[in-house]
């Protein structure tokens, strides 16, 4: 017997746009997506980082000290249809990672909520909201959640993730 397909939760006002460069920021947001019903969109740079992280790591510092925006591969279609948009990013250097900030500088994002998520590896993510209200300043930012990169796998995780969507109202 043929059993009915489970519909797939879809949301066409939620976006979840991420970078990831190890994978952990990518999990958080498949986790947003599912729960949400929102499209998943991958923020990459024309350029990818070393293979090396601690090549990464000094690119990185340069580029933040620089405030260099690095170009992207594609731009997220239809960014102007969603209300939501979640903007997931690694702490680099206590900010948002650059192609996270290609991908919000300029952007008209009046009227827009923006819902903040980050992966960090012991310091914490609070800027990266301060960030991203300052790259967009006409959009209501919402409180970031922040996850310890090697707990994303976790389903204490995940939980708490379930936790702040439903406190902010994105999940029932
Ligand atoms: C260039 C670079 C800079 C980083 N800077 C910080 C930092 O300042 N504070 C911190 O807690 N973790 C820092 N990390 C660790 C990452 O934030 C952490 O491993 C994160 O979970 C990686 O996410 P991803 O797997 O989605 O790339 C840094 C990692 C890289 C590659």
């Amino acid at each position: 017997m043929l059993l009915p397909k489970r519909r797939k939760l879809q949301n066409p006002h939620i976006l979840v746009a991420y970078f990831s460069r190890s994978g952990n920021t990518r999990r958080l947001a498949e986790v947003i997506c599912r729960q949400t019903g929102g499209r998943l969109f991958e923020i990459q740079p024309q350029n990818s980082y070393p293979a090396s992280y601690e090549k990464t790591v000094v690119q990185a510092r340069e580029e933040i000290q620089k405030g260099f925006l690095p170009a992207l591969l594609k731009q997220a279609e239809g960014f102007d249809q969603y209300k939501t948009v979640f903007i997931g990013s690694p702490n680099w250097w206590g900010t948002l990672a650059p192609p996270v900030a290609s991908f919000l500088a300029g952007r008209a994002a009046a009227g827009k909520i923006l819902v903040p998520f980050c992966t960090h590896g012991g310091s914490g993510g609070e800027e990266i909201g301060g960030e991203i209200a300052r790259l967009c300043p006409q959009a209501r930012v919402l409180s970031a959640f922040e996850a310890y990169g090697p707990r994303v796998k976790t389903g204490a995780v995940k939980k708490q993730l379930g936790k702040w969507l439903r406190r902010i109202g994105m999940v029932r």
